[in-house]
């Protein structure tokens, strides 16, 4: 059985102003027919996968709770982190829940700031996943770079990639700029997606031999959880043991594995310029979103949250502006994402 294993704590705080703290990117409707993190849930639909394992920050459980039934569906169980240690303790935590129930289960961790826009090829790619997980592999899913982005991991394969499930030998994340170019111009790298497929038992013996505090302290937070309806509660002095650190640094930088290569219109919603470039701009690549007004720009976003205010653009050029009703950014399109600095520099200031 393939349980699917939905991420969805992280704070988004690139794209302030809409992501706020107490409502993170993953539940904003950026764009129609409902927050990325519904859409992560209804890409499952009919799939024959079981019910989402969802993990996610305390504060975001009636968010949560509300999006799914929304969505139409019941979570077997939704994991509440005291606070996040990112994404490796997260998913030790499900990889134990799912060994529980089902000794042989596949995890099919999936993150929730994601546009995938062929689900066909995403599900026959989770097929293929599947079996490399059944033998034991750790898989990712792999798509091809397009530039030298250092927001991502890359895989490295042992040859140029080629369809279905192929070995990779090693995993870069989040290289720096240098790094990133090399490994684009040697068409040998994918970039990693960020979803992953293993089984309950892969995944927890690679945590026995690269992070077995991680699996401790996971499984102590588990024995002394407790339930509360859908909610379950790990205790939170053990779950706060766990260092902060992701997947791709605790393990996969550690690890070898296969790779799946999935190339449908997979992006990630990491900054103001992905959500520009998917916000269907015209032909002069401006993207406009509620009462907003571009009268001779180019290659610029605005966006008009709030009903009553109007948002007017005059001869801008690459330019992201995002109006809600309490905050407004105006940003060179090209540096949108140090709209996360920008939320450290407010929160310091408070
Ligand atoms: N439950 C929980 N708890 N979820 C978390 C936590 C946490 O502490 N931290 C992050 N998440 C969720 C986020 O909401 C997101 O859905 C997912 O985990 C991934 O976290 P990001 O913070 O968005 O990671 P990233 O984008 O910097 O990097 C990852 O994704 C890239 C592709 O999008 C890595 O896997 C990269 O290697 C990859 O290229
Ligand atoms: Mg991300």
């Amino acid at each position: 059985t393939i349980y699917p294993v939905i991420l969805c704590g992280g704070s988004g705080t690139r794209l302030w102003p809409v992501s706020r703290k107490s409502y993170p990117k993953q539940f904003c409707p950026l764009f129609a027919g409902g927050s990325l993190f519904q859409r992560t849930l209804e890409r499952l639909a009919g799939q024959g996968y079981a019910e989402p394992i969802l993990l996610t920050h305390q504060d975001f459980r009636f968010v949560v709770a509300e999006q799914l039934s929304d969505a139409g569906f019941q979570a077997t169980r939704i994991l509440l982190e005291p606070a996040g240690r990112n994404t490796a303790p997260a998913i030790c935590l499900a990889a134990l829940e799912v060994a529980a129930a089902d000794p042989e289960g596949v995890l099919l961790v999936l993150p929730s700031d994601h546009l995938l826009a062929d689900s066909a090829a995403f599900h026959a790619a989770v097929t293929a996943a599947a079996a490399a997980a059944e033998a034991g592999h750790l898989v990712t899913f792999g798509v091809t770079p397009d530039r030298p982005e250092t927001g991502f991991g890359y895989i490295e394969l042992a040859a140029a990639p080629e369809a279905g499930a192929q070995p990779f030998r090693g995993f870069v994340e989040k290289p720096d700029a240098a790094r990133a170019a090399e490994m684009l111009a040697s068409g040998r790298y994918l970039w990693n997606s960020g979803m992953f497929v293993f089984s309950a038992a892969a995944i927890l013996a690679a945590f026995d031999a690269h992070a077995p505090e991680i699996r401790a302290a996971c499984a102590r937070a588990r024995g002394e959880g407790r339930e509360d309806l859908c909610f379950f509660r790990p205790e939170p002095e053990a779950y706060l043991d766990n260092p902060d650190i992701s997947i791709d640094y605790a393990i996969m930088e550690r690890s070898q594995g296969m790779v799946v290569p999935l190339d449908g219109g997979w992006n990630d919603l990491g900054s103001w310029r992905t959500v520009w470039s998917e916000s269907a701009p015209d032909g002069d690549g401006v993207a406009t979103t509620g009462p907003a007004l571009a009268i001779g720009c180019r290659d610029t976003l605005l966006r008009a949250e709030h009903p009553d205010q109007r948002l007017v653009g005059i001869g801008l050029d690459r330019i992201v502006a995002v109006a809600t009703g309490d905050a407004v950014l105006v940003a060179d399109m090209d540096r949108a994402q140090e709209a996360r600095e920008a939320v450290a520099l407010l929160k310091a200031e408070g």
